[in-house]
């Protein structure tokens, strides 16, 4: 059996929680593979708005096994808060959430550093969502992290008592106004620690090596979104895994010949939470328009996100970075009522016309230059089926179709598990 994947093709916040919870009917397991508590993945239904961070979306479903793989990072801290928010669904986390040994964790010295490195910044801050993700991927490739399986052994506290002193004096070398009670992060941070090592630790490359020999399907989930990747995201402004489909392989240790489909997900326009350049950013009321009915704001942080048209030059690039065979377009929903819809189609690039995404998209560097389109006025929130859609919506898709080559599988209606429509 194939592993597939879904990744989010576009600045992250797609909506990949909720189709994740959506696919997981047709899966025996969904596998984390990247990333760690700066994602907030939303699932909701029966009226309930559930936002995960670590846990991956198959949470819900009785007969899912969810795995968080060796590429993901942990903070036993917000692990366990998302464990007491699940508490009253009487859910059997031994059975049904396991832990890669080699995932690595995030210590609260972590956290700091990265305060101090984004307060360090200034203006040229990334925008993190402060949860110490660099510097606990610096820690791991760097050889000095500690990782989960560590926790079975006797000496960990030695090592992780070497660390914290180390990250302590590097804190001091960024000389920044930093108000912290370590000895209170770290309570928090045993008590949690004790908490995750009551759940079940495996080698997740083996279980899922034998569990695809019993042919179990397996779902892999993104998190952030290709723009955001170490490698291929608008770098430096990125977070610090690679979130695109090689991300899948080394964060799982699935081999790329078993990689199945690719399902790749994107809103109708763009958003953006954080720094960084974002070439059809709005400004206007079309912008505004779109963080006020699409609720832009951050389930991780609560910071409004930044708005804009579709950028296919982007979208393109995601597309064939990650060899997405199938797509699925979020919050169709959103766009309901908009006079025009614009899509970028090239940049301007240094006195040129390109169509693909050049090294620097800052705005003195590129200018979109659009395709527009006729919007449509019905609410699509109610419709369950796409022979339901007006005509202008099926011209935008049928033109994102000829563009990425690339067929859209699902348009997403509304944020509920029922608001989804397959073609
Ligand atoms: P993720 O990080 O990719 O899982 O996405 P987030 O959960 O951070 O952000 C997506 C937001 O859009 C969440 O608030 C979802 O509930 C919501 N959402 C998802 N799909 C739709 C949709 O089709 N229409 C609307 N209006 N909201 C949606
Ligand atoms: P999900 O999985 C949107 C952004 C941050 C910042 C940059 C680096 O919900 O789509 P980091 O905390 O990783 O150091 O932040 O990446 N970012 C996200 N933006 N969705 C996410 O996750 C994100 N995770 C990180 O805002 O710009
Ligand atoms: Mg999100």
């Amino acid at each position: 059996m194939a592993v597939d994947l879904l990744l989010g093709l576009q600045w992250g916040d797609e909506g990949k929680g909720k189709i994740v919870d959506v696919l997981t009917s047709n899966y025996n397991i969904i596998a984390r593979f990247q990333g760690g508590p700066n994602a907030g993945h939303t699932l909701e239904f029966d009226g309930i708005k559930h936002v995960l961070h670590t846990i991956p979306s198959g949470i819900f479903h009785e007969n899912a096994i969810n795995i968080v793989g060796n590429g993901v990072v942990i903070d036993p801290v917000i692990f366990k808060k998302e464990l007491d928010n699940l508490k009253k669904f009487d859910l059997d986390f031994k059975k049904k959430l396991i832990i890669s040994r080699k995932a690595h964790l995030i210590l609260p010295t972590h956290r700091l550093l990265d305060a101090a490195s984004e307060t360090a910044k200034g203006k040229a801050k990334i925008g993190s969502t402060l949860k110490g993700i660099g510097p606990t991927y610096m820690d791991k490739t760097g050889r000095n992290g500690i990782r989960v399986g560590d926790l079975e052994l006797d000496n960990w506290q030695e090592k992780y008592r070497a660390l914290a002193d180390k990250h302590e004096s590097m804190i001091d070398f960024y000389n920044v106004q930093m108000d912290y009670d370590l000895a209170e992060l770290e309570r928090d941070f045993f008590e949690a620690v004790e908490v995750l090592k009551e759940l079940t630790f495996i080698d997740s490359e083996e279980y899922l090596y034998q569990a695809q020999k019993n042919g179990n399907t397996i779902l892999a989930e993104g998190a952030q979104g290709s723009l955001l990747d170490i490698d291929f995201g608008t770098y430096p402004y990125v977070t610090s895994s690679n979130t695109t489909a090689a991300g899948a392989c080394t964060g799982l240790g699935v081999a790329p010949t078993q990689i199945g489909e690719v399902f790749g997900i994107f809103k109708a326009y763009t958003t953006r939470v954080g720094s960084g350049p974002f070439p059809t950013e709005l400004f206007d009321n079309y912008g505004e328009t779109m963080g006020k009915v699409g609720n832009e704001f951050g389930a991780t942080t609560g910071r409004p996100r930044r708005c804009g048209w579709l950028d296919l030059v982007a979208l393109k690039y995601a597309v064939r970075i990650n060899g997405a065979t199938q797509l699925m377009m979020m919050k169709g929903d959103v766009l309901s009522g908009f006079d025009k819809l614009k899509v970028c189609t090239a940049y301007q690039y240094k006195g040129e016309t390109i169509e693909h995404l050049p090294y620097n998209i800052e705005a003195e560097n590129v200018t979109p230059v659009y395709t527009e389109m006729k919007g449509w006025k019905e609410d699509l929130t109610k419709m369950t089926d796409a022979s339901q859609f007006p005509k202008e919506l099926n011209d935008y898709i049928a033109f994102l179709e000829e563009e990425l080559e690339v067929p859209i599988k699902i348009v997403s209606v509304g944020p509920d598990r029922t608001q989804t429509i397959h073609r």
